[in-house]
């Protein structure tokens, strides 16, 4: 049989491109677990940093070996000056994923070349890139706003340093923590678009900074983490908890996608979104209400309701923007978040990749045409 007699499998829907050990979805039951470890439980007990080094190794690091990742982090954080300079020239009405793609290739650029080959150098690159990666974001953010870049803190921790390089202040504690929650969340997720891409450029024995500047391009498309900001935007235009049906109507009648709604493999409300939602009702309780959060809440009714039965329920990108929004982060600036936190889902996948490379060249179903007469261009 040739690739021209095989069926075509749209979006390769349920296609395994990859064995991997990383992470497990069950998108019936609604559960996701980094190396067999519950996302609840990673949320509640974990952290960011100890779950970087738990999708690198398989599992989780002692305490010597946890202090001695968060100083390599510490010690990785800053970017060269002329990266800096590069961000900071860059056009301030672009948008931040595109500037984080810049960032990314510059900061290769300045960056020691890696063995790809090199299980050592792989594992030192998976730092470099999980400590540098906030700092790129936080500099476009600083310079988008006309404000002086704030160099990284060594002694703050991932969540809490990305917030006080965005605002040159300490954060309180629960924002912090709130971050780090999200940063647990999003660090992997099995072989969605970005990841899927990031595999596709690892085996091409590119390196790792080419390999999540393609990521980041793809996470960034409305359909993938981009759907996290056009969630806050769909909120505001719809206003209120009233307006939700009369607004649900109109886009069901237009046939048009609801954002943080729907997902390839859960048929359920994804793990992840109810954990947000918990976040969210925290961050209320303790920094005061947010009016996009009843109209959240009115939507996840309606929505249910009428798409529950085919499996739409909210995404994790349904609660995130509301609980970045509570923590003032700009709404394009949200999707850079998600792209903070799976540069370590990119990477574990990447370092996987290696271990057993062959670079994907997949088929096509040729429906053009042959024997193509060429007439001169005088004559068309
Ligand atoms: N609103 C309305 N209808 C939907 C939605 C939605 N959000 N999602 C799926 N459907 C319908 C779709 O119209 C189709 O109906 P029918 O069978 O009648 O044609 C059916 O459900 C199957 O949808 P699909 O688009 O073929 O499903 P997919 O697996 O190809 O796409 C998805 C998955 C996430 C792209 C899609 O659900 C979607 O576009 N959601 C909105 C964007 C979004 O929230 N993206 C974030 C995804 S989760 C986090 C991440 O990956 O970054």
């Amino acid at each position: 049989m040739t690739v021209q007699d095989k069926e075509l499998v749209p979006g390769l829907a349920g296609i395994p491109a990859a064995e991997s050990s990383i992470s497990y979805i069950d998108g019936q039951a609604g559960i996701l677990e980094y190396r067999g470890h519950r996302i609840e439980t990673l949320a509640e007990k974990s952290n960011f940093e100890e779950t970087c080094w738990l999708l690198w190794h398989g599992e989780l690091p002692t305490r010597k070996q946890l202090d001695g990742f968060r100083a390599r982090l510490a010690g990785y954080r800053g970017i060269p000056q002329e990266a800096v300079d590069v961000i900071e020239r860059l056009p301030k009405g672009g948008h931040p994923m595109a500037a984080l793609q810049a960032g990314m290739a510059t900061l290769g650029m300045y960056s020691p070349n890696v063995d790809v080959h090199d299980q050592s150098q792989r594992e030192d690159a998976y730092a470099r890139l999980i400590a540098a990666t906030p700092t790129l974001v936080a500099a476009f953010a600083r310079a988008r706003a006309g404000k002086p870049f704030v160099a990284p803190d060594p002694d703050l921790d991932t969540a809490a340093n990305f917030l006080y390089m965005l605002t040159g202040e300490t954060p309180d504690e629960l924002a912090a923590h709130v971050l780090d929650v999200c940063l647990v969340l999003h660090a992997d997720h099995t072989m969605n678009a970005s990841t899927f891409a990031a595999r596709v450029v690892a085996s091409t024995e590119a390196d790792p900074y080419s390999v999540c500047a393609s990521a980041v391009g793809a996470l960034k498309g409305p359909l993938h983490g981009g759907a996290n900001e056009r969630v806050l935007q769909q909120l505001e235009t719809i206003g209120s908890a009233d307006a939700v049906p009369a607004w649900l109507d109109k886009v069901s009648a237009e046939k048009g996608k609801i954002m943080g709604f729907g997902h390839r493999v859960y048929k359920t409300k994804d793990p992840r979104a109810k954990r947000l939602q918990t976040l969210v009702r925290e961050v209320r309780e303790k920094l005061g209400s947010t009016p996009v959060y009843d109209t959240a809440l009115a939507l996840e009714d309606a929505v249910v309701a009428k798409l529950g039965a085919k499996g739409i329920h909210p995404n994790v990108d349904f609660f995130s923007g509301i609980v970045y929004e509570k923590l003032g982060i700009p709404t394009d600036f949200f999707t850079p978040i998600f792209a903070i936190a799976r540069v370590s889902g990119w990477l574990s996948h990447w370092n996987e990749q290696m271990h057993d490379n062959r670079i994907f060249r997949p088929g096509q179903i040729f429906t053009g045409s042959h024997d193509a007469v060429y007439v001169p261009i005088d004559e068309r």
